[in-house]
């Protein structure tokens, strides 16, 4: 079967990623059909909008999408910020952030989380205002029973397909209490439906420090956008940080899977951007398009050269961006397709 994968590049750095894993993408034994489609400040410039429409349209009718990165220029008027954009237009409800060990002394062992954020609503709804004169600002945290059931239904869900065994709802009801409040009376609900999977509850201030503290107690988080957005930054930083951090945007309709980075402006044309993140959500897309043998193979490579060093500089080694493919794609070589 084919599959119809659209890139979307954007700026800095994320030109550079998108065409290393489009290399890696190649290179498996897959009929993938791609297309391209511009984002971010280049396509502003060239199309008076962050995001177009026919970016949107791409996005829509591809089996899923690989996007690098954006710049956001600070103040230019009426500018907006795609990726929120995209995710909210797309209602791409669900950011999974897996985290998992590397054999590699910038990781702490023994950790395997992913964490379950809600990419739509919150404090993220884009409702701001400000009163006196400028001198009040005030943002609103918008929370439905709708997406709060739908990301925990989401986290269950990702939970049962990978074979764990626990599910943590994060929150701060005991001082939000209207918002948190129907979040965690949400998924509690959610969690009656999966008797086999152990449901815990923590308090957001306490599951940022177990984070540091003992990340391997956990296993699924589930949490709102805001609190998901500072706690996967939090938990990337525990096993080799944002070179080799991943993540999904996922809905109904349409994923984009993207690497948590930003555009990385001083990196950009230096050849030492580390294309790892940018692998690792590319192993995430092929596991949501339903080739997870090969999704497998391409995770066990960047584990494996990770694991021997053959990393770019940020994880202290001396590979370019183009060598750590090529030494990506002679593990692929190695490693064989059956399961
Ligand atoms: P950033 O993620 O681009 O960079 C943070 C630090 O990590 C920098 O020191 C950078 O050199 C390093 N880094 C990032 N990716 C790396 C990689 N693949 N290999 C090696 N080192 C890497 O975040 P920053 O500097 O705060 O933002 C830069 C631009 O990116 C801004 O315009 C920001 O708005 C945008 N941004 C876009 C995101 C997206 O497209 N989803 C996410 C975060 C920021
Ligand atoms: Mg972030």
């Amino acid at each position: 079967m084919s599959h119809r994968i659209c890139l979307l590049p954007g700026d800095g750095i994320g030109p550079e990623v998108i065409a290393q894993a489009e290399r890696v993408l190649a290179a498996l034994d897959l009929k993938i059909e791609f297309e391209r489609g511009d984002i971010g400040y280049g396509a502003y410039k060239k199309h008076g909008t962050p995001l177009p429409e026919a970016t949107l349209e791409s996005i829509r009718s591809s089996d899923a999408t690989l996007f690098g990165a954006v710049t956001t220029p600070p103040d230019i008027p009426g500018y907006f910020s795609p990726v929120v954009r995209m995710r909210q237009t797309l209602d791409l409800y669900a950011n999974v952030r897996p985290c998992r060990s590397f054999n590699h002394p910038t990781s702490r062992p023994g950790i395997d989380l992913v964490i379950v954020r809600e990419n739509t609503e919150d404090l993220y709804s884009g409702v701001e205002r400000v009163e006196d004169d400028g001198n009040r600002a005030i943002g609103e945290m918008i929370i439905t029973r709708r997406a709060s059931e739908k990301i925990s239904r989401k986290a269950f869900e990702v939970a049962q397909a990978e074979g764990r065994h626990k599910v943590t709802i994060v929150h701060k009801a005991n001082v939000l209490r209207e918002t948190c409040g129907l979040f965690r009376r949400t998924a509690l609900e959610v969690a009656s439906d999966y008797p086999d999977i152990h449901t815990e509850e923590m308090l957001v201030d306490t599951c940022a420090m177990e984070l540091v503290r003992a990340p391997e107690q956990f296993e699924v988080i589930v949490t709102t956008n805001l609190f998901g957005d500072i706690l996967s930054d939090e938990a990337s930083m525990l096993v080799g940080g944002l070179g080799v951090a991943c993540s999904g945007n996922i809905g109904a309709q349409a994923a984009v899977f993207e690497p948590v980075h930003g555009s990385a402006p001083s990196l950009a044309g230096k050849h030492t951007a580390n294309p790892s993140a940018t692998f690792l959500s590319a192993a995430m897309m092929l596991d949501h398009i339903g080739e997870p043998i090969h999704a497998g193979r391409l995770r066990r490579a960047v584990f494996d050269c990770v694991g021997q060093q053959d990393v770019t500089p940020d994880l202290g080694g001396t590979l370019s961006t183009e060598q750590v493919t090529d030494r990506i794609l002679s593990a692929l070589e190695k490693i064989p397709e059956r399961k």
